[in-house]
Order: C-alpha cells, then sequence, then structure tokens
C-alpha cells in the first residue's frame, strides 16, 4: 500500500470511524497523527497504532494551527489529511438553540474549512497531498430532526468540489466519504436515545445492516492513496450498503 511511510493527519481519530482510519493507516507503513478534542484519547489510540495525539478543538482556528504546527515539527511533513471529527446533535428543528447551531456548524463545517485551509496551505507549498472528508449520507438523504447535522455535511460536498478544482492542477487532491449509519459510540447513543430505528434501518439497506468503522476506512485508505486513485478528486464516495441508491420502500 502507498502509505506506507506516509504522515497522516486524523482529526476526531481518538474513537469511532476516526480510529479505524488510524489503525487502516499505521497497519498500512504510515506515521498517525490523531487530533482530537479529547487529548487523553488521542495519546492513548495514537500509542496503541505508533503515532502522536494532539488535543485539539477543530472549530477553532488556535487549536488547528498548534495542531499543525506540532505535527509538522514532530514529523516534518503532512501527507493526508482526514476530516472525520463529527458530533450528532438531533432535535426538533423549530427548537433546535443556537448553541446546538454553532457546535454542529462549528465542528463538521467550519472544522473542515480550517483543517483543510491550515493544512491544505502546507500541502500546496510542498505540490502534493490528499484530503478525505467525511461527510453522510446525510448530505442528500434528509433524515428528520437533524437540520444542522445534514446542513454542515452538504457543506462538506461543496468545500469538497471547490477545493478539488482549485487545486486540482496544484498536487493536492480533494475528496470525500458519505457513510451510511456505521456501528460507532455515535450511533449506539442515538439507538440509546430511541432517535434510530435499527429494524426499519436495516429493512431500507439493501444490505440489510449497518456498515462498520473498518468498511469506512477502507474507502477513504483508497481515496488517500495517490497511487490507487491518482485521478480521482472532487469526488464523495457512497458506502452505504446502498441505502442511497435504494428508492424503494424497504428493501427485503
Ligand atoms: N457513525 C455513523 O453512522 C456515521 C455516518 C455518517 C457519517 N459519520 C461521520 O463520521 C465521523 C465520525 O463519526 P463516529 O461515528 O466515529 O463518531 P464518534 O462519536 O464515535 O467519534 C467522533 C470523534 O470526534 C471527536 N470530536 C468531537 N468533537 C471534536 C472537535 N471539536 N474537535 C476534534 N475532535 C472532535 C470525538 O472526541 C470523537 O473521538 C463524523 O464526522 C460523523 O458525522 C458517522
Amino acid at each position: 500500500m502507498s502509505l506506507d511511510g506516509r504522515v497522516c493527519v486524523v482529526t476526531g481519530g481518538a474513537r469511532g470511524i476516526g480510529e479505524a482510519i488510524g489503525r487502516r493507516f499505521g497497519a498500512g507503513g504510515a506515521t498517525v497523527a490523531v487530533w482530537d478534542v479529547d487529548g487523553d484519547d488521542a495519546a492513548r489510540t495514537a500509542a496503541s497504532i505508533g503515532g502522536s495525539g494532539h488535543a485539539c478543538d477543530v472549530s477553532r482556528r488556535a487549536h488547528v494551527e498548534a495542531a499543525a504546527a506540532a505535527t509538522l515539527e514532530r514529523h516534518g511533513r503532512i501527507d493526508v489529511l482526514v476530516n472525520n471529527a463529527g458530533v450528532a446533535i438531533a432535535g426538533p428543528s423549530e427548537s433546535v438553540s443556537d448553541e446546538d447551531w454553532d457546535v454542529s456548524i462549528g465542528i463538521m463545517q467550519t472544522g473542515v474549512f480550517l483543517c483543510s485551509q491550515v493544512v491544505g496551505r502546507h500541502m500546496l507549498e510542498r505540490g502534493s497531498g490528499a484530503i478525505v472528508s467525511i461527510s453522510s449520507i446525510n448530505a442528500s438523504e434528509a433524515f428528520p430532526m437533524r437540520l444542522a447535522y445534514c446542513a454542515a455535511k452538504a457543506a462538506v460536498v461543496a468545500m469538497t468540489e471547490v477545493l478539488a478544482i482549485e487545486w486540482a492542477d496544484r498536487g493536492v487532491r480533494v475528496n470525500a466519504v458519505a457513510p451510511g449509519v456505521t456501528r460507532t459510540a455515535l450511533v449506539q447513543r442515538g439507538i440509546d436515545e430511541g432517535i434510530i430505528d435499527v429494524a426499519g434501518y436495516h429493512a431500507r439497506t439493501p444490505m440489510g445492516r449497518f456498515g462498520e468503522p473498518d468498511e469506512i476506512a477502507s474507502a477513504v485508505a483508497y481515496l488517500a492513496d495517490d497511487e490507487q486513485s491518482s485521478f480521482v478528486t472532487g469526488e464523495t464516495l457512497r458506502v452505504d450498503g446502498g441505502w442511497s441508491a435504494n428508492g424503494w420502500i424497504v428493501s427485503r
């Protein structure tokens, strides 16, 4: 795998899909810098894959600049950025608070902007790099009670396309992955709160199940790998067991 020897940043990499991505990269010989708002968890996860952990709230420019500087000082360069950090705050649209709106948009939209800009400048200077952002099927398929989440994930697709066409002839590819519901702590919270109907979701999904974090990591690894996806930029790859393709009421 050509990620061997690459330096890869994974935001929100302490657990869930981000942790699976970091593990996949580490197993392929990459050095992984885990940026996470939870600095202790970032350090723990990074230690278990032989990388470095950095406390970083991606919604704050000063944090992102400090994490980038620390990563560059430690590893010398950044070849791959994965914008994965996210939160799921659900509730009726008519009563979403300004605070919840700002948190969701801050992490999943502004955070993707800040990390892509700060790390992108470094990649443009070197004339090479790959950025992969985690969007969602909710960029194009609405779920109720997730107004800010859906808006932020649609913005990720738009930002991916703008950055891809601006930076295509300067050596930096920019892509996204749009997962379907994937078995992580974030989804477990939704199940516990009664806002994810497991049986209904499985019935609506042609493959009849949730995704696994490793299955999302495989798609990210493909898009991050300059040898595998050398002519791919501006793409959002759906990894959803057929959910988005399905126009029928139920699959099974
Ligand atoms: N799990 C799913 O079904 C699913 C589906 C589609 C998209 N996604 C997206 O995948 C990404 C990962 O989701 P997950 O299910 O692994 O969630 P998770 O809650 O298991 O992990 C999210 C990680 O992001 C970190 N994080 C939260 N706020 C942060 C901030 N301000 N700065 C830096 N790190 C921060 C958390 O500490 C955590 O380590 C998210 O962007 C999510 O929206 C998940």
